[in-house]
């Protein structure tokens, strides 16, 4: 029996980068969540919710699993007919779009707010997934956010018992049907039929001086990991850290960066660790470095599609079709287009700017600076599946030349495309007012930078980056402030679309370099650090004189 609950909006529902995040005791006000839950089967794209399959799982966050509930209890008064739930009401947002796509599911909600810290006191998210397995488009968040500024009620069902979340299996109700599922089975097989797992059990016996360690942060990846470099893979128990998922993360910031991952980076140093690797709360973030290297998210996805065709059977098998990158990240993925003759895509921040790009055959490996690393196996992307690109990698290479290192790779691929250093620096949690007014001053002041010099390096363009997608023609606009120096050299300020308190400045900075790899990256791009500083007289607008972090 479905009931109807009056309610009123709610201020600011409006989903940015990537679903909407707040702090938790935002969303457990009264009708907070229901709102919005409600607002997207309301906006639920046609055919609409009734009848309809929908997936539902998230990081194991604070809070998620009576959310969990709430999304039930509103989905089926809406008319989805069948809930694919993980078990637990775990799925990373990989396995959620994989298992999307595998069941030709309608969409998936999935609960998580990725990177951010999780808790009582801490950040929440929802996030809505399309048919493709991909995030909304900004049509449809545009068509969520505009109901949640009109709702008068909301619907559910009435149960007389929470749904059991953690039996595998199909329960029947009133009208629909809720399917737990295994969080990690699909996931696993769609990805032993992508990488070269043989291949890479063989060199892990060959090469025991090899060691990966692979840190989950206390999120979501961790029974994935554990499936696939533990059971499928043979490494042992001890290349796994932080591995059981926490509601708050273990107090941690389950953010795979330099400065976050703090743990695996001393480790790795320690103990000369070959191969290590991070994923984020929700699993869909990488990290990957070793003991004498930090590979760059900009270097890491142009060095796999650089092999990618060469030696991981998913690419051997259907060919690489066009690569992609979001407008911030380095430009060491167009040299491996240029090198290959591949179409190259310049999209905004935002994996969900890929999704139309993959869905009509034009783009099978792309990636962020922001951590982001994937292809179109599925519409998100992908942590486990870059740490398992690297590993088919590092394999392959080893087969010609014995020895070969993440460092060595590196340094293959510098000699061949060049390097771009890059570096981004990070200002969080800074006053709104004062980031939008920095960025709107430094627009203005646009025209005037041209043709400056500023610690050698002179200005040849400002502008707002704007894109407009091949496919649908949809135009973003104000995605981000270019300044272009007559090197190629850019800096490139934007505030972020995903903090949940006050404003984030992020600065972005790449020099491309032909002959020079060793250096290191800050002191090659110090100049230009400098630069950014000057020219956007951040300390005036926000009052920071140090970023938060630097990656
Ligand atoms: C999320 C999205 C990414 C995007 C990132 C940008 O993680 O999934 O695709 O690159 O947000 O975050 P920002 O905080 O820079 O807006
Ligand atoms: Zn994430």
């Amino acid at each position: 029996m479905s009931v109807s609950v009056a309610t009123a909006p709610f201020d600011g529902q409006k989903p940015g980068t990537s679903g909407l995040r707040k702090r938790v005791v935002v969303f457990q006000q009264e009708h907070y969540t229901e709102n919005f839950v409600q607002a997207i089967f309301t906006a639920m794209p046609a055919p609409g919710a009734q009848g309809a399959t929908l997936v539902v799982g998230g990081d194991g966050r604070y809070y998620m699993r009576d959310v969990v509930q709430k999304i039930i209890r509103i989905g089926a008064a809406n008319g989805i007919a069948r809930f694919i739930v993980g078990q637990d009401g775990i799925l990373s947002t990989p396995a959620a779009s994989a298992i999307i796509r595998k069941h030709s599911a309608d969409g998936g909600i999935i609960l998580t707010a990725s990177h951010n810290p999780g808790g009582p006191t801490a950040d929440f998210g929802i996030k809505y997934n399309t048919r493709n397995g991909g995030p909304a488009p900004e049509s449809v968040t545009d068509a969520i956010y505009a109901a949640t500024l009109s709702i008068k009620e909301y619907r559910q069902v009435a149960l007389s018992a929470p749904v059991d979340l953690a039996t595998i299996g199909c329960q029947h109700f009133d009208g629909f049907d809720v399917e737990i599922v295994d969080c990690v089975s699909d996931y696993v097989e769609l990805t032993k039929t992508i990488f070269d797992f043989d291949l890479i059990r063989r060199f892990r016996e060959q090469t025991p001086d090899f060691s990966l360690l692979f840190d989950a942060l206390n999120g979501v990846t961790g029974p994935y990991a554990h499936r696939i470099f533990v059971d499928e893979l043979g490494f042992s128990e001890s290349s796994l850290e932080q591995c059981t998922p926490l509601e708050d993360f273990g107090g941690c910031h389950p953010d795979p960066n330099l400065t976050y991952a703090d743990k695996l980076v001393a480790r790795v140093e320690r103990e000369k660790v070959s191969l290590g690797a991070a994923s984020d709360g929700d699993g869909d973030r990488n990290m990957v470095l070793s003991h004498d290297w930090f590979v760059t998210p900009s270097d890491s996805v142009a060095v796999i599609a650089h092999y990618a065709a060469e030696c991981i059977p998913y690419f051997q098998r259907l060919g690489l079709r066009g690569l992609a990158r979001s407008m911030p990240t380095s430009c060491a993925i167009d040299r491996v287009a240029a090198a290959k003759g591949l179409e190259i895509f310049e999209v905004p921040t935002g994996w969900k700017f890929f999704g139309n790009l993959m869905d009509a055959g034009r783009l099978s490996i792309c990636g962020e600076e922001s951590f982001g690393t994937g292809s179109d196996h599925i519409r998100e992307k992908d942590g486990i599946w870059a740490v398992v690109a690297w590993l088919n990698i590092i394999a392959h290479v080893n087969q010609t030349q014995p020895g070969a290192s993440v460092r060595s790779i590196m340094r293959d691929f510098f000699q061949t495309h060049g390097r771009n250093y890059f570096t981004r620096y990070d200002y969080e949690e800074v006053a709104a007012d004062g980031a939008a007014q920095m960025i709107d001053d430094l627009r203005a002041k646009g025209p005037a930078l041209v043709g400056q010099t500023i610690n050698g390096y002179t200005i040849t363009d400002v502008n707002d980056f704007e894109y407009t997608d091949p496919i649908d023609h949809s135009v973003s606009r104000n995605q981000g402030l270019r300044v272009i120096f007559d090197d190629s050299s850019r800096i490139i300020f934007r505030l972020s679309g995903t903090g949940s308190e006050g404003a984030t400045v992020r600065i972005y900075i790449e020099r491309y370099d032909p002959t020079l790899f060793d250096l290191d990256a800050q002191v090659a791009l110090k100049p230009l650090v400098d630069a950014a500083l000057q020219i956007s007289e951040l300390t005036k607008y926000t009052g920071r004189t140090e970023p938060t972090v630097i990656t």
